[in-house]
């Protein structure tokens, strides 16, 4: 299944940072880690003087958080909670008990997602602002999927994934994450939409993170619907684009000016001919022996074309042996609990998959979004 890129085709989407991550500009990735990683030394710090029974309850009861996002999404929170409101107002609107939407807003306000002020009047924050269903960033999306029954299964597995050595998703529903997602096509749009959430995000990102003057055709693999890819295309003018994804993905692609996509196998081949090919939250689905090998079908089209110089840009979580960056760690254990070996990857891991199919790490670049670019170019090109 392939959509060309039209003349007739829709305006690539400007995205702002503030719609996609809250920020009106995009700190320096220096920052950004700062703060990351001194907000989890000092969270620690402020968490060793807490009794263990405390940390244990707390930790247990973490499973709140979900529900309680889920719930505030499901009974239209967002949506209604437009400036300061009695509580009780806000319930008739939404037809719900005062008294138990009182309960969830003071916990949705402990968590300071809601401002609650010592009138009981409550007031929307950040938070739940970006949780509106019609929000450009579109994270709800991450609710829905996050609290899917597959995915919840999954995670409750961790254990028996450790003693079997298995695939904890494929334990709690029968089949492998992409497998089970092709059968649940309502699910499948859902993940979809969510990781374009994240898409948009890493578009910006990269879009002035790296160097673009001398490329001129992107090709974004395991790029679901082209959110990552239009981000990047709107911010690049000289830039054309291709998005290959699993062809029931490609169906759900609006097609954009600059941007043509392609339903495929990324096992099997990768379109040719482009200077750029991104892999973004692509190969930690993957156990070793598979981002082995979908990294030798990315070097075998770039080894087509060696006098464009191409580089294959592979984007992941940080690895953190000690744990600085919590988020880091909480993406790799879902990487176990939703995949057969999938896992995030040190730079050192990437340059050794990568010199085994001729590629070499030539540079690794920090993100503002927490995440690393690692660069790898033929070995011998320049
Ligand atoms: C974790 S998502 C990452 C999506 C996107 N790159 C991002 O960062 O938001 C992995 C993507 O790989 C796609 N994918 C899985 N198996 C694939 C295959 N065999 N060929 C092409 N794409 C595949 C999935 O459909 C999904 O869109």
């Amino acid at each position: 299944m392939t959509q060309p890129e039209s003349e007739e085709a829709a305006r690539l989407p400007v995205v702002q940072p503030k719609d996609v991550v809250g920020v009106p500009v995009l700190p320096p990735a220096w920052l950004a880690s700062l703060v990351i990683r001194g907000r989890a030394r000092m969270a620690r710090v402020l968490r060793a003087g807490d009794p263990p029974p405390v940390r244990i309850l707390e930790g247990l009861q973490g499973v709140l958080d979900t529900a309680a996002l889920v719930a505030l999404c499901r009974i239209g929170v967002p949506e209604r909670l437009s400036g300061r409101m009695e509580v009780d107002e806000l319930a008739g609107d939404l037809g719900v008990d005062p008294a138990r939407l009182r309960r969830l807003i003071r916990y949705a306000a402990a968590r300071g997602w809601v401002g609650l002020d010592r009138h009981g009047k409550v007031r929307p924050r950040p938070v739940i602002t970006f949780l509106r269903a019609d929000h450009p960033g579109g994270w709800r999306a991450w609710v829905e999927f996050m609290s899917g029954e597959e995915i919840l299964g999954a995670v409750s597995r961790l254990d028996t994934g450790m003693q079997d050595g298995g695939d904890p998703f494929a334990t709690a529903v029968g089949a492998p994450f992409f497998d089970w997602m092709e059968q649940h096509a309502d699910r499948h749009a859902t993940f979809d939409a969510a990781m374009a959430a994240g898409g948009r995000m890493h578009g910006l990102v990269l879009a002035r993170s790296l160097d673009w003057s001398k490329n001129q055709k992107v090709c974004d693999i395991g790029g679901g619907t082209g959110a990552l890819l239009a981000t990047l295309l709107a911010a690049h003018p000289h830039l054309h684009g291709v998005v290959l994804d699993l062809p029931e993905v490609i169906g759900r692609v609006v097609a954009t000016e600059r941007m043509s996509a392609v339903g495929g196998d990324a096992f099997s081949q990768v379109p040719a001919g482009c200077d750029t090919y991104l892999l973004v939250n692509v190969l930690h689905d993957w156990s070793d022996e598979d981002a082995a090998r979908l990294l030798a079908v990315v070097a075998e089209a770039m080894s087509a074309d060696d006098a464009r110089g191409s580089r294959a840009v592979i984007v992941e979580g940080r690895t953190d042996h000690r744990a600085r960056d919590e988020f880091a760690a909480r993406t790799d254990l879902l990487m176990f609990a939703l995949t057969a070996g999938g896992r995030e990857r040190s730079g050192e891991e990437f340059a050794e998959l990568g010199s085994a199919v001729g590629l070499r790490l030539q540079d690794t670049v920090h993100l503002p979004s927490g995440s690393v670019a690692h660069v790898l170019r033929r070995a011998g090109a320049a």
